[in-house]
């Protein structure tokens, strides 16, 4: 890589190697001595050596994380002590915010101008935002039909969670993980991506100096089938919630039969962008644009099915396929990249492999279709791909790609293009580019999926629920939402007479 603006090795956190994990308050190697390579996929050299979790370590990050739940001080403080931690948990983030670019640049390979300004500072939001939340879990009074009883109900933090995350936004997966739990007065157990295990790492270190008691937070880095399937499994652990791909996702909750605990999910999406002929096209199109290669594709809800009106199908695509040729592909660390490289070696042959299924079926790739050449071979680059002349029975209009690749599709009505986005098997997300406003509440009415954006696409916010219909999971995070995952109802009956 020539084009870097940072050394690793300047970036402190880096020169401690192996990197360790967080248990009962301590930093500490693996129980194995194990460690494993987190690679910067600019370049497909090794960033780091970090401590692999395996059964044991989960094994201690659960005990510590049990005895923090049951006693010392977290379960006497105060709602508002809890509160108060996890606004000064935002404040060390917003602190050191070029640090944690920098080092999700690296790890995941995202362009820095995303870190800088969505990833960072929306994990400093989403901790104040469950900052709030902490003195306000009420209860109810209940007028029961019995006479003289006085009934109520607490709500409660559920214990001990584990939390699984995916590599696509480290940082901002552990927030939306880590705040809610916290702010409900559970304990966790987090388990970082294999792929990009050092901002949720630098995060602990961040929470132990915010002053949050020892074993309350847990980091235990290591691979989904080790670790990760230990934590799934463990009867001391009340709840688990997963964000990551479907297949997975049904792997824990069968591992989580043994005692019974409370799973949520977020998994992976085939997200219907959907562009009316009366639409704003300059807006729909740069919409359009954004939906699939922002991240390089790599998000759940990318909207990797972008249907078009027969009538504007032409002017859109070519619209779309000159906007993704302009973007400028380089490592994430340039200020100038609008596209990084994708997240690993494994996710590289993944994408790929879709793309040459599209070319096999018969899809026409007009805009990119290939890995990247020339000075960014070494890294895991992908051109921004649009295909064109795509059946909704082709694999690249039917799986999840979690890649910088579009495919387009052409419909005629309103009935016809609902029942089309709502042929898959996910629901997670869905677009819709119309400036008819009966027809856009018609469509968002009409689409099976958790969230559906009109007139803009991707945006996220603490306040505002996210979650899935059918296999893209179920459980909903961010707002008043997801305090249901977090907390369990207790009822209290009282005999007054
Ligand atoms: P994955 O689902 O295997 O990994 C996500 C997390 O689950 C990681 O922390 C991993 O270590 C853990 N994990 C893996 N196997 C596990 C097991 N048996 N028990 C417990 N934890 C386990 O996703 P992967 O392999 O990285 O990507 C595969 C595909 O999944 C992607 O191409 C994409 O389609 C989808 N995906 C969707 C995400 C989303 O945000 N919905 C995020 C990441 C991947
Ligand atoms: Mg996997």
């Amino acid at each position: 890589m020539t084009t870097s603006a940072t050394d690793p090795t300047e970036i402190a956190f880096l020169r401690q190697q192996p990197v360790k994990m967080l248990i009962g308050g301590q930093w500490v190697p693996a129980a194995s001595g194990k460690t494993f390579a987190t690679i910067n996929p600019a370049t497909g050299t090794v960033l780091a050596q970090v401590a692999e979790g395996e059964s044991e370590d989960i094994n201690r990050a659960v005990a510590a994380a049990r005895k923090a739940f049951e006693s010392g001080p977290w379960p006497k403080l105060t709602p508002s002590q809890r509160g108060r931690l996890l606004w000064r948990l935002a404040e060390l983030v917003e602190q050191h915010t070029t640090e944690l670019a920098e080092l999700e640049t690296l790890d995941n390979g995202k362009p820095i101008k995303y870190s800088r300004a969505a990833d960072v500072p929306l994990t400093a939001d989403h901790f104040r935002y469950f900052a709030g939340w902490a003195t306000k879990l009420e209860g109810e009074t209940i007028p029961v039909s019995i006479p003289n009883m006085f009934t109520y109900t607490l709500r409660e933090p559920v214990g001990v969670v584990g939390q699984i995350i995916p590599w696509n936004f480290p940082l901002q997966m552990a927030s939306w993980k880590l705040a809610p739990a916290l702010a409900c007065g559970n304990t966790v157990v987090l388990k970082p991506a294999e792929q990009t295990p050092l901002s949720a790492l630098r995060l602990g270190e961040l929470i132990c100096e915010a002053g949050f008691p020892e074993g309350v937070v847990n980091i235990v880095p290591g691979f989904g089938e080790t670790a990760g399937a230990a934590l799934a499994a463990h009867p001391d652990v009340d709840k688990i919630a997963f964000t990551g791909s479907t297949e997975v996702g049904k792997k824990i909750l069968q591992a989580s039969a043994g005692n019974l605990k409370r799973v949520t999910l977020e998994l992976g999406g085939k997200s219907p962008n959907i562009i009316f002929p009366d639409a704003d096209l300059k807006y729909a199109v740069r919409g359009a644009l954004t939906a699939i290669f922002f991240n390089q594709g790599q998000v759940c809800t990318a909207g990797s099915r972008l249907f078009v009106h027969k009538s504007v199908y032409d002017q859109v695509l070519s619209g779309l396929s000159d906007a993704a040729q302009k973007m400028k592909m380089g490592p994430g660390l340039d200020p100038a990249t609008d596209l990084g490289p994708l997240v690993s070696q494994e996710q590289l042959e993944r994408v790929t492999g879709y793309i040459e299924a599209g070319k096999q079926e018969g899809a026409v790739a007009i805009t990119g279709g290939k890995r990247a050449g020339s000075d960014l071979a070494n890294g895991y680059f992908v051109e921004p791909t649009v295909f064109d002349k795509v059946e909704d029975e082709m694999t690249i209009a039917r799986e999840e790609i979690f890649g910088p690749v579009v495919a387009a599709l052409p419909f005629e009505s309103v009935e016809e293009v609902a029942a089309r986005a709502n042929r898959s098997i996910y629901g997670l997300a869905a677009g819709v580019w119309t400036n008819d406003v009966k027809q856009a509440h018609k469509m968002a009415a009409l689409l099976k999926s958790g969230v559906v954006w009109v007139n803009t696409y991707n945006q996220f916010d603490a306040a505002a629920p996210f979650g899935g219909y059918k296999q893209s999971g179920y459980g909903r995070e961010m707002g008043h939402a997801v305090l249901d995952a977090y907390t369990q109802i207790k009822t209290v009956w009282v005999n007054l007479r």
